[in-house]
């Protein structure tokens, strides 16, 4: 994609865009000529958002949508359908961070939460959303992720790690569902972004020495361009801005001394 990629007559979807990366993501989309979706829970944020973006001489449709009603979110294919026939972009951004606490610590209700929120509300975002996707020339579907968290790699992001995990999964197995067709669905690893979310992660940090939801935002807008090709990935924001930091694929071992393992399912 290049910074002149036209969404104009494009439909978008974001989640989460009340602030932060959905926030930006939904602005720079209309920027660029789609209508967007704006979707969240809090009704003045995506009221500001909306008039920002009719000032700018863009369209939106703002949708008060809270992500633990399934009943709700299941409607969406079908109001859509009625109004457009057709979604083209789908950015299941939204997600919180939940208890950062041992998981013996953890309460029924706030596991629930977070994985309600981060994964099953992406299932089912995909679930209604997929015909609309598929009546799209390009239908682009891009979640996002936190691989850090998602593989394990810290103690007490247990609800949100498992969610994360779950949620690279969903979309990479979607990936594989829809590969015949002209939809592709991808994930992004924004890394440390200057959020709400990071500040309540990591309270002691200075939120100026990281990216801002405004950096990140035209690798969401490349993913959902209907040139992109890309399909089951996850890109990681700072290896798609400095392509030096990309991790070299690991060499296999001579087949000799590779080891078969036949318990993994
Ligand atoms: N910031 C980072 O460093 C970072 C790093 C890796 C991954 N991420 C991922 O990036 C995504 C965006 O995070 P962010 O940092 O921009 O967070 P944020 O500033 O806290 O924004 C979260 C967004 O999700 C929405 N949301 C939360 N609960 C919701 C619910 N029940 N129903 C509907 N919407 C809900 C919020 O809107 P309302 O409160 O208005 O509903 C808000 O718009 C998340 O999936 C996060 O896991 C962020």
């Amino acid at each position: 994609m290049t910074s002149k990629t036209s969404f104009t007559n494009r439909l978008a979807l974001v989640t989460g865009a009340s602030r932060g990366i959905g926030r930006a993501v939904a602005l720079a989309l209309a920027r660029q000529g789609a209508h967007v979706i704006i979707t969240a829970r809090t009704v003045g944020a995506l009221e500001e958002l909306d008039d920002e973006i009719r000032t700018l001489g863009g369209k939106t449709t703002l949708l008060t949508l809270d992500l633990c009603d399934g009943a709700k979110i299941d409607q969406l294919g079908p109001t859509l359908y009625q109004r457009w026939g057709k979604l083209d972009i789908l950015i299941g951004n939204a997600g919180i961070l939940g208890p950062l606490s041992p998981l013996n610590h953890v309460t029924e209700d706030a596991w629930k939460t977070v994985l309600d929120i981060n994964l099953t509300a992406n299932w089912r975002l995909i679930r209604t959303l997929d015909p609309l996707l598929k009546h799209s020339d390009a239908g682009r579907a891009v979640f996002t992720t936190s691989s850090g968290a998602a593989s394990a790699k810290r103690a007490y992001w247990g609800p949100y790690g498992v969610s994360k995990a779950g949620l690279e999964t969903l979309v990479k197995t979607y990936a594989l569902e829809v590969e015949s067709t002209p939809v592709r669905a991808n994930l992004i690893d924004p890394g440390a972004i200057q959020t709400e979310m990071r500040a309540k992660a990591f309270p002691g940090e200075d939120p100026k020495t990281l990216p801002t939801s405004e950096d990140v935002a035209p690798l969401f807008l490349e993913l959902a361009a209907p040139e992109c090709t890309l399909n089951g990935r996850v890109v990681n924001f700072r290896e798609w801005q400095n392509p030096k930091l990309k991790p070299k694929p690991k060499r296999s071992p001579p087949s000799s001394t590779r080891k078969t393992d036949a318990s993994s399912a």
